[in-house]
């Protein structure tokens, strides 16, 4: 099954994975003067850590979220000394953002909005998970410009959410989508997991028949991937927990039926929206424009070059404050890469690929629509719904 987060990683996944690729990042080029639209910013802190999950993230310790804060503004005064920041978007991620305390959120937010002119931003998006959010803190989300919140439902299941190590019930994820209404968040995101160890098709039209049932604005719905590093692979590699390849892909195939009758487009393989609710900012990332991350373990491109800042939260905050570089592994893309990146991530998008960009693949892309895997509309390669379950598949012949 195909499957990618809307994290600031994944769009990289297909490169920095090579290790090989990698050279220090301190003889990178500075900065430059071309503007960069997108920002994002890894806030690495969860109350419990999820056994499945392989994003970096560390146990939330209090003792150390202000001052991570601080760095986290400190780094952005660096970055703005180096490149042009005109954000149209911006991107909280993590981890939990809304572990933060609401005062360290206010400083966070209000830091951002005192360094920036944010009259071209169109969308402000903070990952919540239900376990964390508050009135006070949705009312400040709210007041502070926030635009879009994507909250990490997962499942209406308890079991299932006791399974995945969830630190709430869905009874509070309910409740969590009812504060932020009422707070007048107007572009709420609802995360989905299937493919879950002993999920039933029943479980799974359950959670997607409940979710449409609140209405929200945007619905990304995953199927569970087993990381390696993660308890989940060492339990899947022992055969504790199994997968159902047929089962994922009928769990699929429902989402897709179900979400669409319901009015929500699929825009990309894993996410779907009513209209004009796409995510600008994860598309910013899947059409191959340039972005900056903030935080430990964020990805940034700028034109021809990539870099991840280090993975340590302490490490990162201590090099921040002590004016040293915070970038960790960084690679010079080639024009080859780029144009294999905008392939593999386009095909998973609604519009497809420009035929143009598959002139030296006639043959397999013919033998894809012959299989019923691909179709051509307005000009473009779009694959079918069979294609989109084998998406990965399907990109790897094109690169
Ligand atoms: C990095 S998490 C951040 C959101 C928040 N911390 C939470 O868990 O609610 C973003 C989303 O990635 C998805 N995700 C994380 N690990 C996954 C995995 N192993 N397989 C599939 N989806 C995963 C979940 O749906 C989650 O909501
Ligand atoms: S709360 Fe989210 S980021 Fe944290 S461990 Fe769980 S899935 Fe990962």
């Amino acid at each position: 099954m195909s499957n990618t987060t809307n994290h600031n990683s994944d769009a990289v996944a297909v490169f920095m994975s090579a290790e090989e690729t990698r050279t220090n990042a301190d003889d990178t080029p500075a900065g430059t003067a071309v503007p960069i639209h997108h920002l994002y910013v890894h806030i690495p802190f969860c109350a419990r850590i999820c056994p499945y999950c392989a994003f970096y993230k560390d146990l939330l310790d209090r003792s150390q979220t202000s001052r991570f804060c601080e760095a986290t503004l400190r780094d952005l005064d660096q970055q703005r000394a180096s490149f042009t920041l005109s954000p149209e978007t911006i991107y909280f991620g993590g981890g939990t953002p809304t572990a933060l305390t609401t005062s360290q959120l206010e400083f966070l937010l209000g830091g951002f909005r005192e360094r920036f002119d944010l009259s071209s931003l169109t969308e402000w998006t903070i990952e919540a998970n239900p376990g964390s959010v508050s009135a006070r803190k949705a009312a400040l989300l709210r007041k502070f410009g926030v635009t879009r919140v994507s909250l990490g439902v997962q499942s209406w299941d308890d079991e299932l959410l006791k399974l995945l190590g969830r630190e709430h019930n869905s009874q509070q994820a309910e409740q969590s989508f009812h504060i932020l209404r009422a707070a007048g968040c107007s572009n709420i995101s609802i995360d989905l997991m299937f493919g879950l160890p002993g999920q039933t098709i029943e479980q799974w039209k359950f959670t997607l028949e409940k979710t449409i049932s609140l209405e929200p604005e945007h619905i990304s719905a995953y199927c569970l991937t087993y990381e390696e590093d993660t308890e989940f692979f060492l339990r899947h590699a022992r055969g504790e927990l199994l997968q159902n390849t047929d089962a994922d892909a009928a769990f699929f195939e429902m989402a897709m039926s179900i979400l669409e009758d319901a009015g929500y487009q699929q825009y990309e393989i894993s996410n779907y929206a009513r209209n004009g609710f796409s995510s600008v900012h994860n598309s910013a990332y899947w059409l191959g424009k340039d972005y900056l991350g903030i935080g430990p373990s964020a990805f940034s491109t700028v034109g021809m070059h990539r870099w991840q800042n280090i993975c340590d939260y302490r490490t990162y905050i201590d090099r921040v404050l002590s004016g040293q570089s915070t970038r960790g592994a960084s690679e010079n893309l080639t024009s080859d890469m780029k144009r294999t990146e905008r392939i593999a991530l386009s095909l998973r998008m609604s519009e497809g690929v420009a035929a143009s960009e598959l002139k030296h693949f006639r043959q397999e892309a013919k033998e894809f629509i012959s299989l019923g895997l691909l179709r051509k509309s307005s000009g473009n390669f779009v694959l079918t719904r069979k294609g989109k379950e084998l998406a990965d598949s399907v990109a790897e012949a094109f690169l």
